[in-house]
């Protein structure tokens, strides 16, 4: 990563095992993920692809179910995930243009992918899943959010998992989302880190171009990309996930 890597990626990537529990929500959304892979698959799902795998929380709570490959694009990030789950594959690549010798029979693509900032990126996203799907394979897409959805200024705080904190560290998370130019595909989303240590506090400063598109994007860009595809709604009021089937008979064309 160059020197606009976040840092949440680089030199504070120790504060994400304390941000989230893989026991809570990551496990309930797993659980999903899981429904949507056994629903429209067309082929025996063993394996699985986690692009963006960040710090290895899906992994955790995925390698229950599938032999799962994770890819990010921070050492850092790749270093918790692996401690979280010695025993899956981590390796370093950057989603829109990685490759890797295996096929795989699901891939899924969630909260890294506000990190494609532009319909190009997605597309070379969409590009490289397929080719890295076995025929009758599934991807699994889920955006954080879209034009439609996008709240100017949304602030969110929250607190470090008591149960993951170093002795004397205490994590505070204020994140805020605010898009200066609504007419192109960016917005710039802020995180504060107010840290204790022993009781001493410093602030950290972290910002994150991120990418927001309308809603109707992701299905097109992965009908050209080769998918069938078809969406899904977790709860009320979520985002919707696509799912994106390579057709069994893209092995005679070599896929
Ligand atoms: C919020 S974290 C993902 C956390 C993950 N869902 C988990 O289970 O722990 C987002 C990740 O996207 C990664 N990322 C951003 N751009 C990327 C790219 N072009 N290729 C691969 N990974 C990327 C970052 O390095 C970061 O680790």
């Amino acid at each position: 990563m160059d020197e606009r890597t976040p840092r949440l990626y680089s030199d504070l990537a120790w504060v994400w095992p304390l941000w989230g529990d893989p026991d809570g929500e990551y496990a309930e959304w797993c659980a999903h993920v899981v429904a949507m892979i056994e629903k429209h698959a067309q082929r025996e799902v063993r394996t699985l692809l986690n692009l963006g795998c960040g710090g290895g929380k899906n992994a955790y709570n995925l390698k229950r179910h599938y032999e799962v490959t994770g890819l990010d694009l921070s050492l850092a990030m790749l270093a918790n995930a692996r401690k979280l789950n010695p025993e899956c594959t981590f390796v370093l690549g950057d989603m829109r243009e990685f490759s890797l010798e295996t096929r795989f029979d699901a891939i899924l693509i969630d909260d890294a992918v506000a990190y494609m900032t532009s319909q190009q990126d997605l597309s070379r996203l969409f590009r490289a899943a397929h080719r890295h799907l076995a025929p009758g394979g599934v991807v699994i897409v889920s955006p954080d959010g879209t034009k439609e959805t996008f709240e100017q200024n949304e602030t969110r705080v929250s607190h470090a998992e008591a149960r993951a904190r170093p002795e004397g560290v205490d994590v505070v998370f204020v994140e805020n989302n605010y898009d200066p130019d609504p007419t192109d595909d960016t917005y710039d989303g802020l995180i504060l880190y107010l840290i204790r240590e022993d009781g001493r506090l410093r602030v950290e400063v972290d910002h994150h171009t991120l990418g927001i598109f309308a809603a109707d994007v992701w299905p097109t860009l992965l009908r050209e990309a080769g998918f069938a595809v078809f969406d899904d709604d977790w709860r009320p009021g979520s985002v919707k996930s696509y799912i994106g089937v390579k057709p069994p008979a893209a092995c005679a064309t070599g896929g």
